[in-house]
């Protein structure tokens, strides 16, 4: 499961990327050059204290969001180079999300959500309910396939929300504290089920934890204080494990940036837009337009957000 990634090229490649938000005249300096490379395959655990920028660079490295400055290359295309609408079609084709609040639309069965950012390839529906019912029957839920999220228990509805993430196929899967608002027994099946797929499908996994035995099972991890990378490390065994420490300590990114094609294969677009997830152009339900609380879902920011 490599989504649409040209071969031999890097997943996502930062190169001194920043983030600086402006609010009420006020610059807020998120995030202040950061570089780092994600290959296929990967298990990359991002760790930091609260307000240290891990989810600004979650929304960059997705193309949830655009940089202030640097440069930033999503499989194998440089953001600053697209339009609104070709970020989002990339996104849906190159990135799963998912959150820690689930971002699942509340009166929509889980098999319609995880078909939802189907509907951006311009697939039939019949195909998107078959693609989608197999998805939920990976991560267990193929019982499930009816229900609507307030029928399900958190756990279940985390399991949606990675069967959404994961049935575009995509080459990254983007995790903000996947098991945050879980039970330990929960969260720790939850992080299974991510170890899982990205064992057996090869898709990139890169998830935001604040707990440091989580962080400990990842082959590397990146720490992230006041908006810039402070370690980013390879660990043969996980830290948990005993005296297996880590393959590098340097201060500076180890992963050394690489040259992306900037211009890939092109990318005809399946449908209008795209979209990773969940907001943006939604199907119509009775009550109207429904809309996953999360992510504002405007051209930038969400359009292919809660993936
Ligand atoms: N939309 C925004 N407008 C202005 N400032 C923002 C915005 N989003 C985040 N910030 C600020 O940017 C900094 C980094 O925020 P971010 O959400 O990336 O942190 P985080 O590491 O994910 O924290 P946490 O662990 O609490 O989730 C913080 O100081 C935050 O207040
Ligand atoms: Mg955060």
């Amino acid at each position: 499961m490599t989504g649409a990634l040209p071969t031999g090229v890097p997943a996502i490649e930062a190169v001194d990327v920043s983030r600086t938000y402006e609010l009420d005249g006020v610059s807020v300096p998120a995030l202040r050059g950061v570089s780092l490379t994600i290959d296929p395959g990967e298990y990359v655990a991002v760790i930091g204290p609260s307000g240290s920028g891990k989810s600004t660079l979650m929304h960059l490295l997705g193309g949830l969001d655009r940089p202030s400055g640097g440069r930033l290359v999503i499989g194998g295309r440089d953001v600053t180079t697209l339009s609104a609408p070709e970020l989002a079609t990339l996104r849906n084709r190159t990135i799963g999300f998912v959150f820690q609040a689930f971002h699942l639309l509340p009166r929509t069965s889980a098999v319609d959500n995880v078909a939802l950012p189907l509907v951006y390839r311009g697939i039939g529906a019949r195909q998107r309910r078959d693609r989608a019912a197999a998805m939920l029957g990976r991560v267990g839920l193929g019982h499930r396939l009816d229900h609507r999220p307030n029928q399900l228990s958190g756990g279940e509805q985390q399991r949606v929300a990675i069967a959404r993430a994961l049935v575009t196929d995509p080459a990254v899967l983007l995790a903000d504290e996947p098991t945050g608002n879980l039970d330990t027994g929960t969260g720790e099946a939850v992080l299974e089920l991510l170890e899982q797929l990205n064992a057996e499908s090869g898709v990139a996994l890169v998830m935001v934890t604040h707990d440091q035995e989580v962080a400990a099972r990842a082959r590397r991890r990146i720490a992230v204080r006041d908006g810039l990378i402070r370690s980013d490390t390879f660990h043969d065994r996980p830290l948990s494990g005993g005296d297996g420490g880590p393959a590098t300590l340097d201060p500076a990114p180890s992963a050394e940036p690489r040259s992306a094609s900037g211009s890939g294969p092109g990318h005809p677009s399946g449908g209008s837009g795209g979209a990773a997830g969940a907001t943006g152009r939604l199907p119509r339900t009775s009550g109207g337009p429904e809309r996953a609380p999360g992510p504002r879902p405007d051209a930038e920011t969400g359009s292919g957000g809660a993936g």
